[in-house]
């Protein structure tokens, strides 16, 4: 059975009765968060409960657990799944009303529901092969920033990358590439890394900042700036980032290779670099 947690209480997630009230149900009304752990170890939890306060601030859901209890909550659901290494996944929405009515109801409690899932992670040699990534229009709304479970347009995209064999969609709006259906963008180009900044147009990953901050320690330049989807069709390499894919890199862009169609430099000495994080975290 996978343990969840409901609203204060331990029980099997098959048991788990939601509202057809609740306000995730009726408008998508809520947020997530999704952390890995390594071994038991639970990766940057911090920084993921740092950003949920953020989402659930930006949409205004008050909770009354505190981030220890929270803290207390993944750690559990991690030590009760057989696998060692895995996904802890949070969700809160704003709760059950007694009826439907699109404005913030009064005094409902938020609806606070957590499991943990095994992990299968990218082989290496599967990241030694690379991957192919398709392209797509953006069609989200303007606040990407906040991680919002109002995952329509990041479910048919995933599906449409599902559907041509590729591991991810780089979605693009303006002629701006912005991130994936559920991972953000990287380029090289001439041994300089870019990623598109962290506004309203994407979600600032975790794996991205973890990114970001691994590649400036190893010297590399990194720009958070626009990235065109012209510079994405010829850069050297692409990589993309979640805690589901960790750093991948991606050798096809719609059936085209990617620089040489073999994974980068920039990425072999990035990617060795969260290994070894993962490892000692
Ligand atoms: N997705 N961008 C989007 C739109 C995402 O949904 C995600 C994560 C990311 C990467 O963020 P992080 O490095 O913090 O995982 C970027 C999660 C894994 C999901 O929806 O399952």
């Amino acid at each position: 059975m996978t343990l969840a947690y409901w609203n204060g209480t331990y029980m099997s997630l098959a048991d788990v009765k939601v509202s057809p009230l609740d306000r995730g149900f009726l408008f998508a009304d809520g947020v997530y968060e999704v952390v890995a752990f390594y071994d038991r170890r639970l990766f940057q939890l911090d920084e993921h409960l740092a950003r949920l306060e953020r989402s659930l601030r930006e949409i205004r859901i008050g909770t009354d657990i505190s981030r220890e209890e929270l803290a207390g909550v993944f750690r559990h659901l991690m030590d009760d799944l057989p696998s060692k290494t895995g996904t802890v996944y949070l969700q809160v929405t704003r709760g059950a009303a007694a009826g439907r009515a699109h404005p913030f109801p009064a005094g409902t409690a938020a609806s606070l529901l957590a499991f943990a899932s095994p992990l299968k992670r990218l082989s290496e040699s599967e990241m030694e092969l690379g991957f192919l990534a398709t392209t797509s229009p953006d069609i989200r709304w303007q606040r990407c920033d906040i991680k919002a479970i109002a995952l329509l347009p990041s479910v048919l995209a995933a599906q449409d990358a599902k559907e041509n064999g590729a591991l991810e969609t780089i979605m693009h709006r303006d002629g701006l590439v912005t991130e994936c259906a559920s991972s953000n963008v990287f380029i090289v180009r001439d041994g300089h890394i870019a990623t598109p900044r962290a506004d309203n147009r994407i979600l600032n990953g975790i794996n991205r900042q973890v990114a970001i901050s691994l590649a400036r320690n190893l010297g590399l330049s990194v720009e958070e700036r626009d990235v065109s989807l012209e510079e994405l069709r010829s850069a050297d390499e692409i990589w993309i980032t979640s805690t589901t894919k960790e750093i991948a890199p991606m050798t096809r862009l719609d059936n085209a290779p990617i620089g040489d169609g073999r994974p980068g430099p920039l990425w072999r000495r990035v990617r060795q670099a969260f290994c070894a994080l993962i490892d000692q975290a």
